[in-house]
Order: structure tokens, then C-alpha cells, then sequence
């Protein structure tokens, strides 16, 4: 018999978004592709960045694109990040061992979630040499939130990714009664230290500390002796103030219109932050980036990165680390053809970078 032939990548974004969804179980495609409420910042995440047109430069010498960068110092072959993202076993078996090799291939960041399948010990040692970060929220348990940090510090991750958008506090229509995971599923990085895991991931969202404050982020640095990106921050002020309180750098995020429905498209506060960090600090971006044309306008914006969550799920849902893989090189391909386009030979900031002198609004 001969072997089964290689998956085909989709041509487009939305095709493969198609082709998962007939790979995923219904409980797995429910949980990963909903929003809060009507979805109305879920789809408006996505539209915000069509309405950025970009104006191209013609006559530079793009005989040579380079998409490389560097991440609070760390060299990245894309500014294209894998979002923190829980549970990827919910989509394949292999869950974030997969995603982590993928990232690790094509030289990107992978910013592992607080409530990933598999511990952060075992996804640094899926791939060692992947750039990686480790996401987590502040649990009531503040035992337990500095065990994990402290084993970030151990596992040789670059950064601690704070979210702060109360990522539980919402409902999701289209989930129903609620969510509810398979019953094997282990969550190893929100265990006690006492604990090997924990099967109870509904118990960690009820545990999101709802009194933390600005004043509380050092906490993470001192914990893991890394720096401290926030995740989730949607205004000018809440930057600065972050910054003041000692984080090395922001996302900005509504955390994929999952949250609350009304939240603002990132595309569309994103000025305003780069604005209030200035030179200060490096931003990043996600929700709705589905093309590298979103990529190059997010980087015109004064992003240093964008990070993607569904699509990598979607390709991790059709064909594990290949698939993951292939949304990333999908992405910044686009990005090496889009800034070939608009004559940017480079990411570098500067006259001759990508600015917001690039794009025009469209209302
Ligand atoms: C299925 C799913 C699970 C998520 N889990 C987490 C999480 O554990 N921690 C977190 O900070 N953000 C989480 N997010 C939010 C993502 O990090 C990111 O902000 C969002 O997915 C970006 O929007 P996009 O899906 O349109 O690219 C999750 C998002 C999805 C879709």
C-alpha cells in the first residue's frame, strides 16, 4: 500500500477554515471558533484591519525581503507569534508538542497558555531551541500562580505573558450549556505545587483573581526572573501605566471578541497605544489578523508582531505540526509579498519602514 499522500495546505485562510471545521469534533470546533455574545467584536476584529488600505511605494530595491526581527531581544524569523491558546489536544492528539515543533520550524514565537494539555516543561523539550514564552493569569491561589511562574523561569522561557482581559468572565452562545472537555484532559501547568495536575479546568477560570492591580505585575518578574508582557491591554493610559509598573512590553488584545461582545476591534485602538508607549516599549497585536496584508498593516500600525490564534488551531485541527506550520509560512509569505508590493525591503522601523504613512482609513 502506498503511503497516504501529504495534505495539501488551502490555498486562503478561509479554506482552511472550512477544511478544519469538517476535520474538528463538534464540541472541539464549538469551543474554539465562538465569541462572546452576537459575535460582533469577534467579526469586527477581522473588518478593522480591511479598512486600513495601504499605499504602495514603487521604484525601491525589494530584490531581497527580509521578514526577520527580534522579540524583547529574541531573533524570530516572522513577526508572526502562535497567541496563547488553550487545550490544543482538543483539536489533536498531539496537541501543543505539535504546535511547539511547528513554531520551532519556521523560527517563530510560541507563547504557550496557562491552560495548555501538556506542562511547559514538556513543550520546551518538544522543541528546544522554539522561542518561547509562557502565558498565565493570576489565580486567587497565588501559590499556584508563582509555581508556574517559577517553572517558566526553569523551563528556559524567554517572557512571562500576563493576561489581564478576564478571559473567563463572559458567555458564549454558540457554547451552550458551557464547555466541557473531555473528561482525560490534564491541565499540568496549573497545579499546586503539592499536585501532579489538574483535571479541572472550569475550577482554574473561577479562580482568576479579580482584585489584581497594576501594582501586582512585578510579582511575575520577581517569581520568574523573566519580563513581563501584558496581554490584553486596549488603551493609551492602562499602557503607560503597565509600563510604569515595570512591564518590558504590551499586547493589545480583546482576546478574540471571546470575552465581552461590544469590546472595541484591536485594530482600531492600536494607534492609540503605539501612540502613548512611544519608544518605551515594544506593542504587539492579535485578533482577526487572517492574511500577511493584516500582518504588514499591523506592523505599519507601530506593531512589532501580531500573534494568531484560531488559524494555527485550524491548521493544527487539519494536520497537526505540518498544519501549524503551514499557517505560519502561509502568513509570512504573504508578508514577503505584500512588502515586496508596497516596497519595504525590510521590518525595520524608520523613513524607509513600514509607517503609518503606508495606509489611509476607510471609514
Ligand atoms: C480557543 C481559544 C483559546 C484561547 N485561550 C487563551 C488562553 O488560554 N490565554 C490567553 O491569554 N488567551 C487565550 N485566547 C485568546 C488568544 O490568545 C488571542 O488573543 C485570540 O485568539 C486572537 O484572536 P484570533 O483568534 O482572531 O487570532 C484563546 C483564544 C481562542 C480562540
Amino acid at each position: 500500500m502506498s503511503p497516504p499522500a501529504p495534505r495539501v495546505f488551502p490555498p486562503t485562510l478561509a479554506d482552511l477554515e472550512t477544511a478544519a471545521q469538517r476535520v474538528a469534533s463538534p464540541a472541539a470546533w464549538a469551543y474554539l471558533a465562538h465569541g462572546a455574545g452576537a459575535e460582533h467584536t469577534m467579526r469586527a476584529n477581522a473588518e478593522a484591519w480591511t479598512r486600513w488600505h495601504l499605499r504602495p511605494r514603487v521604484l525601491r530595491d525589494v530584490g531581497t525581503v527580509d521578514v526577520t526581527t527580534t522579540l524583547l531581544g529574541t531573533p524570530v524569523a516572522t513577526p508572526v507569534v502562535i497567541a496563547p491558546t488553550a487545550m490544543h489536544r482538543f483539536v489533536h492528539d498531539e496537541g501543543e508538542r505539535a504546535t511547539a515543533r511547528a513554531a520551532a520550524r519556521c523560527g517563530a514565537l510560541y507563547v504557550v497558555s496557562m491552560a495548555a494539555t501538556t506542562s511547559i516543561e514538556d513543550v520546551a523539550a518538544a522543541a528546544p531551541d522554539g522561542p518561547r514564552w509562557a502565558q498565565m493569569y493570576m489565580l486567587r491561589d497565588r501559590g499556584r500562580t508563582r509555581a508556574l511562574a517559577e517553572r517558566a523561569g526553569a523551563a528556559g522561557y524567554h517572557a512571562v505573558v500576563v493576561s489581564v482581559d478576564g478571559g473567563a468572565v463572559h458567555r458564549r452562545a454558540r457554547l451552550g450549556a458551557g464547555l466541557v472537555p473531555p473528561g482525560d484532559f490534564r491541565f499540568p501547568n496549573l497545579a499546586a505545587p503539592d499536585e501532579a495536575d489538574r483535571s479541572d479546568l472550569m475550577a482554574m477560570a473561577s479562580d482568576f483573581d479579580p482584585t489584581v492591580t497594576f501594582a501586582d505585575l512585578a510579582r511575575f518578574g520577581e517569581w520568574s526572573g523573566l519580563p513581563v508582557v501584558v496581554k490584553g491591554v486596549m488603551r493609551g493610559d492602562d499602557a503607560r501605566a503597565c509600563l510604569d509598573h515595570g512591564a518590558a512590553a504590551v499586547a493589545v488584545s480583546n482576546h478574540g471578541g471571546r470575552t465581552l461582545d461590544g469590546l472595541a476591534a484591536t485594530a482600531d485602538v492600536l494607534p492609540e497605544v503605539v501612540d502613548a508607549v512611544g519608544d518605551r516599549a515594544e506593542v504587539y497585536v492579535d485578533g482577526g489578523i487572517r492574511s500577511g496584508v493584516d500582518v504588514l498593516r499591523a506592523r505599519c500600525l507601530g506593531a512589532r508582531a501580531v500573534m494568531v490564534g484560531r488559524p494555527v488551531l485550524w491548521g493544527l485541527a487539519l494536520d497537526g505540526e505540518a498544519g501549524a506550520a503551514g499557517v505560519l509560512e502561509h502568513l509570512t509569505e504573504e508578508l514577503a509579498r505584500a512588502m515586496a508590493m508596497c516596497g519595504f525591503a525590510t521590518l525595520a522601523p524608520g523613513p524607509d519602514g513600514p509607517g503609518p504613512d503606508a495606509l489611509r482609513h476607510h471609514a
